[in-house]
């Protein structure tokens, strides 16, 4: 970003980095171990591009800075504004709404000023540091407000827009009283990508129901003469990266040391999940803790590892479920448990990726049980470590990545018993079975990695027709 304007620029509710606190109260920053990070670096570095996202302190404003190439713009949030924009509308009455209202969805006039107020910032940043004719991609559910108020100040930008978790279907968005200003929201950008071929057209159908517009299959036709592209774009990870990780000898070393810790059990069941009530915790454990009660799983025999990244702490349903969470697992492993030997071991905390693999090469069965999830991209990672072949993974048919991972046990989270059984048929099967599935998900995870998603979103908005411009922008 020589010229202080940049080509490419990512708009994301987070900047991709950590602030780390040294023992001498020294500040640093640390890039953020996600995918999407991973995916847009190299095309930031190259194009000279920058990252508009908060920095995740309240009332505090910071300068643009550089970190190892990239050009982050930290966008500042009030303590009211963390509270009405980030954990109250985008947390409490989106993501419940937009997760099939797994938990009821809160509704408050002040949410939305903040949700709109914050858009607005964000959308004004990218204005005044894109370049003539740049390429500006906006993500997620926090800033759908962004594509249009961008539009409207540089009519110049071609503006892409991703929706990392499940867009409802019309049905649940209706209830939203502000259901057409986000539409129009969204259609302020050339390419709006979803996870799911479905999805895309929940939004389609509601554009043309709600807004009015003309729309023929994936594409909205506005009265103006543009078009909006609706389609799917199914995410993915830094496939070969976790594949590397999961090969060094650290990790190797350390997935034994796991089992060992554990006394070596026959099995080992393993969810790693952010604490969260669409994730199915308490579905899975309690097919867990039934099958041990009635003597299908020993306790001598089987171990449930279950790590509950910290999230959201502050928001009303966050903090029932970690303390429902908290006495499921007290009842479990105070019923069934010996000494020495407690069927669950559940950990609140978030560990380094390095910790991730070794985790995934010490499980037998992971265990992926949302009850809506966008994608699910533990279940794909699980997938990229397991280059032994070894290992099974049980997934429920609501996470997106149950279209592309086939060869997976499929549960109906809301199914006990039947998620019983599939628990039993992954931990009972002939390895070469396990293998033959396991091989069949490598194949889709390793060819379809997010770099690939990346570039396929990317040429695609570069690539939908201009009406005023004669020929396509490079990207
Ligand atoms: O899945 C949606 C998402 O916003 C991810 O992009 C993010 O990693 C995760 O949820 C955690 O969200 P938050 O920023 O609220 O901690």
């Amino acid at each position: 970003m020589a010229s202080g304007l940049a080509e490419f620029v990512v708009i994301a509710n987070r900047l991709p980095v950590d602030r780390i606190t040294g023992p001498d109260g020294e500040t640093t920053w640390r890039k953020s171990p996600g995918g999407l990070v991973t995916a847009l670096e190299p095309v930031i570095r190259r194009k000279g591009g920058a990252w508009i996202g908060w920095h995740g302190a309240a009332g505090e404003k910071l300068r643009p800075f550089e970190h190892e190439g990239m050009n982050l713009v930290p966008v500042p949030l009030s303590e009211e504004e963390v509270e009405e924009y980030y954990e109250g509308f985008s947390n409490a009455t989106l993501w419940p709404l937009y997760h099939d209202v797994v938990a009821p969805p809160e509704f408050h006039r002040e949410w939305w000023d903040a949700y709109v107020r914050v858009n607005q910032r964000f959308a004004q940043k990218a204005a005044k540091i894109a370049k003539k004719n740049a390429v500006v991609w906006v993500q997620d559910y926090q800033l759908q407000l962004v594509p249009t108020m961008l539009r409207e100040l540089r009519p110049d930008l071609r503006i892409g827009f991703f929706l990392h978790i499940p867009f409802p279907p019309t049905e649940l968005f209706q209830q939203l009283p502000w259901r057409r200003q986000i539409l129009e929201g969204l259609l302020g950008a050339d390419l709006v990508g979803f996870q799911m071929p479905g999805a895309a057209q929940n939004f389609i159908r509601l554009v043309r129901q709600r807004v009015g517009h003309k729309t023929h299959r994936d594409t909205v036709y506005l009265p103006d003469g543009r078009t909006v592209l609706a389609q799917a774009y199914p995410i993915s990870i830094d496939a070969a990266g976790f594949e590397e990780l999961a090969r060094t000898p650290e990790v190797i070393a350390r997935a034994a040391e796991i089992r060992e810790s554990l006394g070596n059990p026959k099995v080992v069941l393993l969810g790693i999940d952010r604490l969260d009530y669409t994730k199915g915790l308490r579905q899975r454990l309690r097919a867990f803790g039934e099958l041990i009660t009635e003597g299908a799983l020993d306790v001598d025999d089987a171990v449930f590892i279950q790590v509950a990244t910290p999230s959201r702490e502050r928001v009303g349903q966050y903090i029932l479920l970690r303390d429902d969470i908290n006495r499921l697992v007290g009842r479990i492993n105070g019923d069934v448990g010996r000494i020495g030997q407690q069927p669950v071991t559940y950990l609140h905390a978030s560990y380094p990726r390095e910790e991730m693999a070794a985790l995934y090469r010490a499980a037998d069965v992971m265990v992926v049980t949302p009850l809506r999830d966008g994608m699910n991209l533990v279940a794909k990672e699980y997938v990229a470590c397991r280059y032994d072949e070894k290992g099974a993974l049980v997934l429920s048919e609501f996470a997106g990545a149950a279209s592309e991972l086939k060869s997976a046990y499929q549960v109906n989270p809301h199914d006990i018993n039947g998620m019983k059984q599939m628990l039993l048929a992954a931990i009972n099967a002939d390895p070469r079975e396990n293998a033959r599935r396991m091989k069949a998900m490598r194949r889709q995870v390793m060819e379809n990695d997010i770099d690939l998603w990346a570039a396929n979103f990317l040429r695609e908005l570069n690539a939908v027709r201009d009406p005023h411009a004669k020929n396509p922008r490079p990207v």
